[in-house]
């Protein structure tokens, strides 16, 4: 439920550091020198062939934008462009994007943050980003300039995949762009066989403040997210998300030291929200003590909450419980006088979705995720 780009940055960098050299290999020149610079030292020759043809394509097809890589550039260079799509993440998610910018900049500045950049007259209008974790690749993030020509978004997207899927060991790519609505992306992924899962992003206003009664809870009781709850709470996580479709499209859901490392992202690392352990409640069973359910919650803008993660063991649903943790959870908001909460949901999800809309949860935009496996 978190926005691509910063589950990028959160999980991917030591990975990052780690594939680091094979990038390296690499590089794409400034078409004015006339030349695309193969080094050849490491780089596959299906890559180095690839890269040769894509060139040869942009200088015919393409004359007035080149795509070059991310690593060329700087925070000077980009900060006119994230300004741009910070205000955009702003208008259309009620999100402060500015700490998120900030991070990706000094990550520019220093070099470590492989992906492509679009230039036209000398300046950036579009860039691309990704991240190394393991064997999986994840798309951070893509973003034009209002002004750029159409379709630029799409090259960026094809030079990302086109290299993760050529990254030796690389088995699995996740992408999820927020801030792209769905089906606009769709033609640079499916044409490289990723699996496309549209989801929802869901906002309640929170003023006037809106009217949830909490069912009254029998045999357990609510507690505030506390540090022991990492590890119970990751085994929730796995078997909550057991054969569901979220865990097609995260597959951190699928083991303990996955879902251990989304809280651990969640919880303890700040960007593009951050934790606010007030309004994060988990589900205690009375008699066992068990940890059997969460609501985790951010704060994306300052008077704005964005719920990361809900979830139940099986046995313990419709009872309510959702219900009730969403309901102290804005209880927690109203107090600080929150203006917003907003969430993600896979369409798919469709005992999700309803219960939100029947919480007052209205969908905002639709966006995709994509998965391939290789
Ligand atoms: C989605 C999820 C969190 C909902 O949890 P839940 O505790 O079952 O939800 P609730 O019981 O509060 O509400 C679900 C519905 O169950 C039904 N329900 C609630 N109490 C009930 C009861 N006593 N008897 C029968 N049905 C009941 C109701 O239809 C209720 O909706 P309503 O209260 O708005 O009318 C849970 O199904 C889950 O963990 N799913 C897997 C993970 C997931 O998909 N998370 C969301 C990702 S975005």
């Amino acid at each position: 439920m978190v926005p691509a780009a910063e589950k990028a940055f959160r999980t991917g960098q030591a990975a990052l550091r780690l594939w680091f050299p094979t990038l390296a290999g690499l590089s794409f020149r400034p078409r004015q020198q006339g030349l695309v610079h193969f080094p050849g030292v490491g780089v596959p020759l299906r890559q180095a062939k690839t890269a040769a043809v894509q060139a040869v394509h942009e200088v015919m097809d393409y004359a007035p934008v080149e795509i070059i890589d991310l690593r060329h550039f700087g925070a000077a260079e980009l900060r006119p462009l994230l300004m741009e799509e910070a205000r955009l993440w702003g208008e259309r998610m009620s999100w402060d994007y500015h700490s998120s910018a900030e991070m990706i900049l000094r990550y520019l500045d220093s070099k470590i943050l492989p992906g492509y950049t679009a230039v036209e007259d000398g300046h950036v209008v579009g860039y691309s980003f990704f991240v190394y974790e393991g064997s999986k690749g994840v798309v951070g993030d893509m973003f034009t300039a209002a002004r750029s020509e159409h379709g630029l978004g799409e090259r960026l997207l094809n030079h990302v995949t086109e290299t993760l899927q050529n990254s030796p060991g690389i088995h699995r790519i996740e992408a999820q762009l927020l801030l792209h609505d769905a089906g606009s992306t769709v033609p640079s992924f499916a044409r490289r066989g990723f699996r496309r899962f549209p989801r929802l992003f869901m906002s309640l206003p929170l003023r006037p403040a809106p009217q949830i009664y909490p069912p009254e809870l029998k045999g357990f009781s609510l507690r505030s997210w506390a540090e022991q709850d990492f590890q119970p709470g990751a085994n929730v996580i796995m078997q909550a998300y057991a054969g569901h479709v979220d865990s097609e499209i995260n597959d951190q859901y699928r083991s303990i030291a996955g879902s251990l490392r989304f809280l651990n992202n969640i919880v303890r690392f700040p960007g593009c929200g951050t934790f606010d352990p007030a309004s994060s409640f988990t589900v205690v069973h009375a008699t066992t003590r068990a940890v059997v359910g969460m609501l985790l919650c951010s704060r994306v803008r300052d008077d704005v909450g964005h719920v990361t993660q809900v979830c139940l063991l099986p046995e313990f649903r419709k009872q309510g419980l959702a219900r009730a943790m969403m309901a102290a959870c804005l209880r927690s908001l109203l107090d600080r006088k929150f203006s917003e909460l907003s969430l993600t949901v896979t369409q798919a999800n469709s005992n999700a979705v309803e219960l939100y809309e029947r919480l007052g949860f209205h969908t905002r935009r639709v966006f995709d995720a994509f998965v391939w496996e290789g």
